[in-house]
């Protein structure tokens, strides 16, 4: 047996991967209700399913890099093709961002809560992470930001609205931030259900070091299909081109993207009926005393039962029980334990959850009664 540890990489040991046993156990058992991750739950129209059946009779043929998609999504943004960068999902560019900057020891700003990829992916290239806390209201804590930032800062990131809080950056915050001249990554994954908020795709036009992220998983519905793209400067993509994989989104998936880019009804549908569940769900748990939901741009609902003298994780392991709910218990934060976080599901599995905490609280009370 050889000793892999003399051919690996010496920080291998501190990566630790991201955790996909949730989606082990959703795929499993198709009775429990998928509510403990980011995804649709409306599944691909009939126009994209059409569009993946015929791509599949070229599939002998290697795919190019995306050629059509890549001019579409460029026209939008009164772009060129060549500002903008496909990924196999918004996670590929995520990856291509540690890839492009971060060597052993060098440091990836970002806050917290947030998407816990961007650590994951940054410790895999050896890189340090700054997580930076929220302030207590839950928004980018700018000052502690531009505190974080140390001469071994390498990549900066900003998720906006940010997962799991649900709130923008602020425009001042931002330039702030992107005027030290780091790259810096903004991550709009969930901007598409709130497009009467404006990217910030044009900032790649001033600053050669801004990305702009956005994915086909969530307001289109195509998480497993996995597309996603980078806006940014022509030279900036150029680097991205060195250093990708040929090939890195399927042929499938590229006639996927492009089928649900121009059905834009469709968009408009799925982000409708995700925008009133979120709606839904805010209002009915603000009715439990101690019981705090943030409104969400995205399609995921934060919540704080810490004032209900509740661990998150309690709330969990009870809609999970009872109900077959999957939800997602948050570190504590700030010193308080009651984050756990809902994702957006159909509004009947909405309504079973919201019935589900109801029930976890009366039976709380009775527990306490006797
Ligand atoms: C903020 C954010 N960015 C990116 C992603 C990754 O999405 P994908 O790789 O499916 O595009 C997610 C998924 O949850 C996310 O929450």
């Amino acid at each position: 047996m050889a000793d892999l540890k003399r051919f690996l990489v010496p920080w291998i040991d501190q990566v630790k991967p991201y955790d996909t046993g949730d989606l082990v156990l959703a795929w499993s058992r198709p009775e429990l209700k998928r509510m403990m991750i980011n995804e649709n739950p409306i599944p691909p129209s009939e126009k994209v399913v059409e569009a993946i059946a015929q791509a599949a009779r070229m599939g002998n043929r290697y795919p190019d890099n995306g050629t059509r998609l890549r001019a579409k999504i460029a026209r939008r943004y009164d772009l060129s093709p060549d500002n903008v960068f496909l990924g196999h999902g918004s996670s590929e560019v995520i990856d291509m961002i540690m890839r492009l900057f971060i060597t052993p020891g060098d440091e990836v700003v970002l806050p917290n809560p947030t998407f816990s990829l961007y650590g994951v992916r940054a410790k895999a290239l050896g890189g340090n992470v700054v997580p930076v806390d929220m302030t207590p209201d839950l928004e980018y804590d700018l000052p502690a930001m531009l505190r974080a930032v140390t001469p071994r800062t390498k990549v900066i990131i900003v998720c906006s609205p940010n997962n799991p809080t649900g709130g923008f950056i602020p425009d001042n915050d931002l330039i702030k931030i992107v005027e030290l001249g780091i790259p810096t990554m903004i991550d709009e994954a969930y901007l598409e259900y709130h497009p009467e908020y404006e990217t910030k795709a044009p900032l790649i036009r001033r600053y050669n070091h801004v990305i702009v992220a956005h994915t086909f998983s969530k307001a289109y519905g195509m998480a497993g299909i996995r597309v996603g793209y980078c806006l940014g400067d022509e030279r900036l993509i150029q680097y991205f081109r060195k250093m990708q994989n040929p090939w890195n989104v399927s042929l499938l998936s590229l006639a996927a993207a492009e089928a649900a880019w121009d059905e834009e009804d469709e968009l408009k549908r799925k982000t409708a009926y995700n925008n009133a569940g979120v709606d839904y769900i805010v209002k009915e748990l603000a009715k439990i005393p101690g019981v705090k939901p943030y409104y969400s741009h995205g399609n995921y609902v934060l919540i704080d039962a810490t004032d209900a003298g509740v661990i998150g994780k309690e709330i969990v392991d009870y809609v999970f029980e009872k109900d077959g709910i999957m939800l997602k218990a948050f570190a504590p934060l700030r010193g308080r334990p009651g984050f756990f976080r809902i994702a957006l599901g159909t509004h009947e599995e909405n309504a079973l959850c919201v019935q589900s905490i109801n029930r976890f609280f009366e039976d709380r009370k009775k527990g306490k009664k006797k």
